[in-house]
């Protein structure tokens, strides 16, 4: 008997099969069952003829609960109406373990009951089809940086000091010195890339955010390149072309997810269009937030809502640049045409996102860069390391953070955070 997974089912068509997955649901009409079998790679319906399967088989089946573990052998069918495209003329049932009373009916519940069941409700095809685009996603990000010659260098998490403002700082205890949860590899990738040229990490980073929006984590992944030599437009480029790559491949590799999700694919087709992905200063942004009414004043930061009515003018990702230095992080580089405004870029995701990527061009002078350690009280001893890049060599040089369940929640359309990553942590939530 040929074992096999449900998503190279079209490999087997007309022979018997075996697979191994547990029952998602059920019905039945006479002498016929139905039954609805997932293994990880797939669903398939299963049709159990009492005539065929014969009485034992038959019997096993009606056992079945919801979610119960069940080896099923089976004759492959086209089917053109069939979930999947095929269906299975099944030829023996055998359940391994019956499933207690199954606490996630295929019934609405309620997000929270959802969450405090993070770990069955990871199995229900909704959960199933973001699980399988957030891996394709960080494939789809692996192969485009190997392809432009980026080497992977890992940051640590453990680190002694803030990248991204001290707020947001985890702090743990580290035999009898004090260290952080890194809120960003960036600083590190700074090192690395002038030892290697083009770099990126891709790892969990940490934010004590006390906001309980739908676009904030306390762990969440970001993937990081940086680059010597680059300035703002290489930094970019690299941004759109890599954008473009991601949907393009999910949009190809996981249209059934993306089915099962519902997604309206006209917003991400758009994005595929040759046209460029807008860019504009902050000044300019600001214009339309403006005559949109915003109580956000000039020269502040943006809130969520102000990213939206900006997102909203276009329809694809719009780069924000050119930000007062005073919202921007310590190490961003100063326009040298104007000094007030940095070098630094958010990427805007369109239908209400928000921010999906943000960087810039770095500052490569040292006595600059000791007044903005100064300007933003940060502790010099912690960045002398970080200093001797500005001593040895210094070059200008750039680079961003992508937010990968930002990603996620873009391209599946999901309307919370939580949903895109498999065990969120945010201010409430700890468990599972
Ligand atoms: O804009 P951020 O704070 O930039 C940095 O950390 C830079 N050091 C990155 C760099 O230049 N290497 O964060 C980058 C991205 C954001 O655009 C967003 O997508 C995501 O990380 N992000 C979050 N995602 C989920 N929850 C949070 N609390 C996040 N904070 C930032
Ligand atoms: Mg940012």
């Amino acid at each position: 008997m040929t074992r096999t997974s449900i998503g190279r089912l079209h490999e087997h068509v007309g022979q018997e099969v075996e697979i191994r997955g547990w029952l998602y649901n059920k019905r039945s009409k006479g002498k016929l069952q139905f039954l609805m079998i997932r293994d990880g790679s797939g669903i398939v319906q299963g049709v159990a003829f009492r005539g065929e399967i014969g009485e034992e088989d038959f019997e096993a089946a009606s056992r079945l609960t919801q979610e119960s573990s069940v080896i099923v052998n089976g004759v492959v069918k086209e089917d053109s109406r069939a979930p999947g495209g095929f269906e299975l003329g099944l030829t023996r049932v055998v359940p391994v373990q019956i499933a207690a009373e199954y606490p996630i009916a295929p019934k609405s519940h309620g997000v929270s009951f959802l969450m405090d069941h993070r770990h069955l409700w990871l199995r229900s095809s909704r959960q199933w089809a973001i699980a399988r685009i957030r891996d394709e996603i960080v494939r789809a990000i692996r192969d485009f940086m190997a392809a432009k010659e980026f080497v992977l260098v890992d940051a640590p998490i453990f680190t002694p000091n803030a990248c991204e403002g001290t707020s947001t700082l985890f702090e743990t205890e580290y035999f009898g010195q004090r260290a952080y949860l890194s809120q960003s590899g960036q600083l590190y990738m700074e090192a690395a890339c002038m030892a290697l040229g083009k770099v990126y990490c891709f790892g969990p980073t940490f934010r004590a955010e006390k906001s309980k929006t739908r676009r904030h984590l306390t762990e969440f992944w970001m993937m990081e390149p940086e680059i010597a030599y680059a300035t703002l437009d290489d930094v970019m480029d690299l941004a759109e072309e890599m954008l473009r790559y991601i949907v393009g491949r999910v949009s190809t590799e996981r249209k059934n997810e993306l089915s099962v999700l519902e997604r309206d694919m006209a917003p991400l087709a758009r994005v595929l269009e040759s046209e460029p992905f807008p860019r504009v200063t902050y000044d300019e942004a600001f214009k339309i937030l403006a005559a949109a009414g915003t109580e956000t004043p000039f020269g502040a930061d943006l809130g969520g809502g102000d990213e939206t009515v900006i997102a909203s003018h276009f329809d694809r990702p719009v780069m924000v640049t050119h930000w007062p230095k005073e919202v921007k992080a310590f190490y961003m580089k100063p326009d040298p045409e104007n000094p007030e405004r940095v070098l630094g870029v958010d990427v805007l995701a369109p239908e209400g996102y928000g921010e999906i990527i943000g960087g810039g061009q770095r500052m490569e002078e040292l006595s600059q860069l000791e007044s903005a350690i100064d300007a933003h009280g940060l502790p010099h001893e912690a960045f002398e390391w970080f200093k001797d890049l500005r001593r040895y060599g210094s070059v200008p040089h750039g680079g961003f953070g992508m937010g990968l369940e930002r990603v996620v929640a873009w391209i599946c359309g999901l309307d919370h955070l939580r949903e895109a990553i498999p065990f969120a942590r945010t201010m409430q939530r700890l468990t599972p």
